[in-house]
C-alpha cells in the first residue's frame, strides 16, 4: 500500500512526547523542508492546530474530533481491517457508496465513513438518523469465504466489536441487546445493518454499516425514548477516530477467530458477558406466535436460547423476529 504521508505525519505528531523537528521528519520520509512544510500547511487547512517552533520543531495542540481520510488512516494499528478508508463529508448511505465501492473492486477491509449521511439506513426499512459532527456512520466491506448462510454472524462480531472498542478506548461500559445494538443504560447507542451480495452458495461482498452515538446533545421526539449518546450518558465529548480505531482493532481479533471456527464460539463467553438481556424476561415478538420466557444466551451460530415457562428452551434467529424486555426497549 502506498505510505499515507499526510497519515503518518499525524501518527507521529499525536504519539511524540515532545515536539517533531523537521529534520527527523525529512529523514524519515526521506522528503525534503520544503515538502514537510507543504504537509503541514495542509494538515492546518485540514482544521488541525500544529504549533511550530523554531529550531525545536512541530508538535500538535489538542486534539480536535475531526474526521476524514488522513485522520483514521493515522490511528489505525490493524492489519487488513479498515487499512484502506474512504471518507466523505456527506454521502446518502455508506453502506450504499461501500456495496457501489464493492462492484469497481476496492481491497477487501475497506472502511467507508461519512460525516453524515442523508439517506442513512436502518434494519427492517427505517431510516438513521446521522447528524454531522457528532455521529460515526461507517461501513465496512468484507468478501469472506463463507457461505451466505452464515453472514449473519457477522452483524454480531461486528455488535461485540463495537462493545469492545467503546470499552478499550474510552473505558465505557456498554452492553449489547441481543442480537447486535449497543445499549447503554437501557437506550440505543448503536445500530448494525448487514447487507450483502451473494450467489446460491457464493458471497461475492458484504457490507457491514454501522451507526454509533457520540455527540449528540439530544435526539428528534420521535426517538428519544429509545435512542442515546455517549456524550449524554457519560458527560464526555469524545473523539470520533478513536472510537473507530479501536471498533476495527477488536474487529480484527474477533474476525480471525470467526474465520478460523466458522462460527462465534471463541466469542460466545465475551458476548454472552455483554448480554443486557441474560437471565431476563424478554418477549419475542413472534408474528405467528409471540411469547415470553428467560433469555439464557446465544448458541455457537448466534440465536438466542430463550426458556419458556414451561421449562422448553427456543432458539431465536435474528433475521425473523425481534426481542423486546416486558416493560421498555430492552
Ligand atoms: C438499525 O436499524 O439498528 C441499523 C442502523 C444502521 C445504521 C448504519 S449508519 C452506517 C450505515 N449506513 C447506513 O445507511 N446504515 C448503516
Amino acid at each position: 500500500m502506498q505510505e499515507n504521508k499526510k497519515a503518518e505525519t499525524l501518527r507521529l505528531l499525536r504519539e511524540a512526547e515532545d515536539n517533531i523537528s523537521g529534520q527527523y521528519l525529512c529523514e524519515h520520509f526521506g522528503i525534503s523542508r520544503t515538502a514537510i512544510w507543504k504537509i503541514m500547511n495542509q494538515l492546518k487547512e485540514e482544521g488541525y492546530e500544529i504549533e511550530a517552533v523554531q529550531n525545536r520543531g512541530y508538535r500538535l495542540v489538542g486534539q480536535p474530533d475531526l474526521l476524514g481520510k488522513d485522520e483514521l488512516e493515522s490511528r489505525m494499528s490493524t492489519n487488513l481491517i479498515g487499512r484502506c478508508v474512504y471518507y466523505k463529508k456527506e454521502i446518502d448511505s455508506t453502506n450504499t457508496w461501500a456495496k457501489r465501492l464493492a462492484e469497481e473492486g476496492v481491497p477487501d477491509g475497506t472502511l467507508v465513513v461519512a460525516d453524515t449521511q442523508n439517506a442513512g439506513k436502518g434494519r427492517r426499512g427505517r431510516s438513521w438518523n446521522s447528524p454531522e459532527g457528532t455521529s460515526i456512520s461507517m461501513t465496512l466491506l468484507l468478501y469472506p469465504d463463507l457461505e451466505p448462510a452464515k453472514a449473519p454472524m457477522l452483524t454480531i462480531v461486528m455488535g461485540l466489536s463495537v462493545v469492545q472498542g467503546i470499552r478499550n478506548a474510552l473505558g465505557v461500559d456498554t452492553k449489547i441487546k441481543w442480537p447486535n445494538d449497543a445499549v447503554l443504560n437501557g437506550r440505543k447507542l448503536c445500530g448494525i445493518l448487514t447487507e450483502m451480495s451473494a450467489q446460491i452458495d457464493f458471497i461475492n461482498y458484504v457490507v457491514i454499516g454501522t451507526g454509533i452515538n457520540v455527540n449528540q446533545e439530544e435526539f428528534p421526539e420521535e426517538i428519544r425514548d429509545i435512542a442515546t449518546s455517549l456524550l449524554i450518558e457519560t458527560g464526555r465529548r469524545v473523539n470520533r477516530a478513536g472510537i473507530i480505531a479501536a471498533v476495527m482493532e477488536a474487529f480484527e481479533k474477533n474476525y480471525e477467530a470467526f474465520k478460523k471456527t466458522g462460527d462465534l464460539s471463541a466469542m460466545q463467553k465475551d458476548y454472552e458477558e455483554v448480554l443486557v438481556n441474560k437471565n431476563q424476561q424478554v418477549r419475542v415478538l413472534d408474528p405467528k406466535e409471540p411469547f415470553e420466557g428467560v433469555a439464557l444466551g446465544i448458541t455457537a451460530t448466534g440465536e438466542l436460547r430463550v426458556q419458556k415457562e414451561d421449562g422448553t428452551i427456543r432458539e431465536i434467529h435474528s433475521g425473523e423476529v425481534s426481542v423486546r424486555g416486558l416493560y421498555s426497549y430492552v
